[in-house]
């Protein structure tokens, strides 16, 4: 079960705000970054580009930067499993679809892969995608900022 992360002072004006949702999760490593990728989706109206709201989850430092484990995190209504792969922060429900286990932050990962595997019964997972590896039962994943150190997730699952 994941323990709820205190939200550092320095965010808590700004548990929610809204940002473009970019095609995959991406990082953000400083301002001037994130400004052109803001800028970038500017011409990008009507394209399925509208701004939707990402809900502070951590300090980037609390996710695993060897991508041998993930972080979990407790929200309102859900609970996300944080996995950081190949520079990108992905994040995926933390509820194993088999029996609603909140334990995929706790599980194999597998770094070529990138999928992680249930450490109760084996279900696989692909961290990018939420896909069920050889069967159905997706996880919801989730777009993800990071900006600042900090790690940014949408509110609502992709579609
Ligand atoms: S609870 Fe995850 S595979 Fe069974």
């Amino acid at each position: 079960m994941a323990i709820p992360v205190p939200m550092p002072r320095k965010y808590r004006s700004a548990t929610i705000r809204k940002a473009r949702v970019l095609p995959l999760a991406m990082e953000f490593e400083d301002e001037e970054a994130l400004a052109e990728a803001r800028k970038a989706m500017d011409g990008d109206e009507g394209q399925g580009s509208q701004p939707r709201e990402f809900q502070f989850a951590c300090e980037l430092s609390l996710v695993p930067a060897d991508g041998s484990r993930g972080k979990a995190i407790a929200r309102e209504n859900d609970e996300i499993a944080l996995f950081r792969l190949g520079g990108h922060v992905h994040a995926i429900s933390n509820l194993c679809p088999h029996e609603l286990s909140p334990l995929l932050a706790f599980g194999d990962v597998d770094l070529d892969a990138c999928t992680v595997a249930c450490p109760l019964h084996g279900w696989t997972f692909d961290i990018r995608t939420g896909q069920r590896i050889g069967g159905g039962g997706d996880v919801p994943v989730y777009d993800v900022c990071v900006e600042a150190e900090a790690v940014w997730v949408s509110t609502e699952s992709r579609a």
